[in-house]
């Protein structure tokens, strides 16, 4: 064994320890889960290879968490264990075969769990009284937190089942809603305070308040997962011998249950449910960072056992992580297509959620002040989703000494104008016309897909077109020939015609989609598609008035005042004439008499109602399921509210939507129930209201 190795393993360990420190007792972690894990896999894998040097003290060997002092010690009579870890389905596959081999090939129930991103906390009642609520601590001993955990309105104080157990421990993760997380920033920033990094660390900073009422001011939750010491009056301890009867016993006591417990018995199941989760997992009003599995017979589990921190019996599989530190190597100020200067960062890159990340938007100049980011800085990089990534903040312990304030230039880094902040706006502008940034942007805008969608028209072609002169506003691209375009640098005859050819495609598109590229403010697809169902032709809509403009639905105020504004004025006229000999598409003007047939052919069975749609249908698309709705006289809103008349569930239809949906007794139906209320426009029999009982309520 080589000295390089032992080396490694003992600066592993102090890494670790360090930042089970940082994470535990200080909740001000310097490196970001992902980046913890990889620490803690290295160093199992070389104790994996090289069993001699495994000590009993290594970290490996221990649950993470420390003691702080502050808090009277707690010790656990049932340990409170950690997890261990699947990255992928292939180490879920592994582990499901140690546990089927472990039970001499039984045949074991999966029952799977979110994995909550909060604390675990262990809560005592004795009596059916609460009397103590203590954190995991080393697994051995937590804190005892009672006093802020009692403000948590999801812990009973008593439990409400008719004869709780003499003595129960139940255990469960405290969390911070993402909403709760939100409402807490918020209150922050106006207070001119510095945010809060996430919603885990909000809750774990919350728990560690010495003033009870702080806790309180917080809305943290909970959810229970988990048994811990319990007997009942005569002695003996209920006889559950499922996981699935422990949860539903916790229920039966009163707390909160998750609702997306799910059994299997084939891995391949478990596989394709966190892979559905890890889709899926913004769709939740809280943090969750994996999925955990557990064996659901309890004498199943006793065969199984403990290694020295973890049960074998369940596994944690972990999403890829959206959090990543690393480090800012600078701050860069980038113009958009409306003169906007937006700070971003230049970071070394890194891979999180599910891609390499170089640059991360800073928002805007306020954000880089409050985020206090400054070049050189440890920072949080985050990536959810489809979110664009961005930079949480920085790691202050691991900032250099010599660090100072990043200042935000006074002058557009593309043409040299001072840069102006208006009066109670957030943004700062470059106002010059002729602004090369602004220009190049508002083509690149013209071209992109949401828009005219002309492939092979990215901001770098534009940036060459423009530098050699050939366009200075969008209407220049029709102008465009195959003998200039090859005069670029790197532009072969093939790619210059297939730009030109995509070009006079482009003059095809939609009306809506051309009001969308001309990038008038406020002006999006939506609107641009609702005043094209309005008006039919671009004369129509330039000759309205504001007050017509406004009266149209989903236009209002602020868009129609925009719009008729840009119109009016005169270069906006001469640059729509340009379009026009161009033969762009200003839209059909025989479309009204078509629409009003058509309308008088369909009967309008959802005259004012709205028909919301979540997921997938089997039989219409997207734009096939918001046309069968507006054709019949109805509205399609992305979201539920108290207005909603019914809401479509689909395959993979989003929880968010189904759970406001109960919560404001909207009828939920399915794609056969749809097809029916287009056709008549009534909900299934269920839903009939019972007169009597309406007349009752008042
Ligand atoms: S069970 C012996 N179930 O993950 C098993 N843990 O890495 C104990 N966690 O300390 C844990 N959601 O803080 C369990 N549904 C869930 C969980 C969960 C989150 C946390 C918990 C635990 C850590 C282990």
């Amino acid at each position: 064994m080589s000295v390089e190795v032992e080396t490694r393993i003992n600066e592993l360990r102090t890494a670790i320890a360090h930042h089970n420190e940082r994470y535990h007792t200080l909740d001000d972690p310097e490196i970001s889960d992902a980046d913890y894990d990889d620490l803690v896999r290295e160093l199992r894998t070389l104790e994996d290879e090289h069993p001699d040097l495994v000590t009993p003290d290594s970290p490996t060997q221990q649950v993470g968490g420390a003691i702080n002092a502050t808090f009277a010690e707690v010790v656990h009579e049932v340990p409170m264990m950690s997890l261990d870890n699947a990255m992928d389905a292939e180490e879920l596959g592994a582990w499901a075969d140690r546990v089927v081999r472990g039970l001499d090939g039984g045949t074991p129930t999966f029952v799977c769990e979110l994995k909550f991103d909060g604390l675990a906390m262990s809560l005592r009642y004795e009596q059916g009284r609460f009397v103590r609520a203590a954190t995991r601590g080393d697994g051995r001993s937590g804190e005892d937190v009672t006093a802020n955990v009692a403000t948590i309105a999801d812990v009973p104080h008593e439990l409400t089942s008719p004869q709780p157990p003499e003595l129960v421990e139940v255990r469960g993760e405290v969390y911070m809603s993402t909403s709760a997380f939100e409402r807490l920033n918020e209150r922050a920033t106006a207070a001119g305070e510095k945010p809060f990094v996430n919603p885990r660390n909000s809750a774990a900073g919350s728990l560690r308040q010495k003033d009870a009422a702080k806790t309180a001011e917080r809305e943290l939750s909970f959810f229970s997962y988990q048994l811990g010491q319990i007997s009942a009056a005569d002695g003996t301890k209920p006889s559950l011998d499922s996981h699935q009867a422990e949860l539903d016993f916790v229920a039966s006591l009163g707390f909160p249950v998750n609702e997306h417990v799910r059994a299997f018995s084939s891995i391949d199941e478990v596989a394709a449910h966190c892979l559905h989760w890890q889709e899926h997992r913004h769709d939740l009003d809280y943090e969750i960072d994996g999925v955990v599995i557990k064996v659901d017979d309890l004498a199943q589990r006793d065969v199984l056992g403990f290694t020295s921190r973890a049960p074998r019996w369940a596994i944690a599989y972990k999403f890829p992580p959206e959090e990543r530190t690393t480090t800012l190597l600078d701050i860069q100020v980038s113009v958009g297509r409306t003169g906007r200067a937006t700070p971003f960062a230049v970071l070394d890159p890194v891979f999180v959620g599910g891609s390499t990340v170089g640059m991360a938007t800073l928002h805007n100049r306020e954000q880089v002040g409050v985020k206090d980011v400054r070049p050189g800085d440890t920072v949080i990089v985050r990536k959810a989703g489809d979110v664009i990534p961005e930079v949480v903040g920085p790691v202050l312990a691991a900032r250099p000494a010599d660090s100072v304030p990043w200042e935000f230039p006074q002058d557009c880094p593309a043409c040299g104008t001072p840069l102006v902040q208006p009066e109670g706006e957030a943004d700062t502008r470059c106002f010059a016309p002729d602004c090369p940034a602004t220009r190049n942007q508002r083509i690149a805008y013209f071209a992109s897909r949401g828009a005219m969608d002309i492939e092979g028209l990215g901001e770098q072609m534009v940036d060459k077109l423009a530098e050699a002169g050939l366009v200075k506003d969008s209407a220049d691209l029709y102008l465009l020939t195959v003998e200039q375009l090859v005069e670029l640098d790197r532009v072969g005859t093939t790619s210059a015609q297939n730009l030109v050819d995509e070009i006079q495609k482009s003059t095809e598109r939609p009306l809506p989609k051309f009001l969308t590229a001309l990038g008038v403010r406020h002006l999006g697809p939506s609107a641009s598609a609702a005043l094209t169902d309005a008006f039919h032709t671009l004369d129509e809509i330039t000759a309205k008035s504001v007050e017509e403009l406004a009266a149209v639905d989903g236009v209002g105020g602020v868009i129609a005042t925009t719009v008729a504004e840009w119109f009016a004025q005169e270069s906006n006229q001469a640059y729509i004439e340009k379009f026009r000999a161009a033969g762009v598409n200003f839209g059909d003007p025989d479309a009204a008499a078509r629409a009003e047939a058509e309308r008088a052919a369909t009967p309008q069975t959802l005259d004012g109602k709205t028909v919301v749609v979540t997921g997938t249908l089997a039989g219409f698309n997207r734009e096939q399921t918001a046309e069968a709705i507006t054709s019949r006289g109805g509205k399609s809103p992305g979201s539920v509210s108290k207005k909603t008349f019914a809401l479509v569930a689909g395959e993979s239809a989003g929880a968010s939507k189904l759970t406001k949906a109960e919560s404001l007794g909207v009828p939920v139906i399915d794609e056969a129930e749809f097809v029916a209320l287009l056709d008549t426009g009534a909900l299934p029999e269920r839903f009939a209201v019972d007169d009597a009982a309406a007349v009752d309520d008042g």
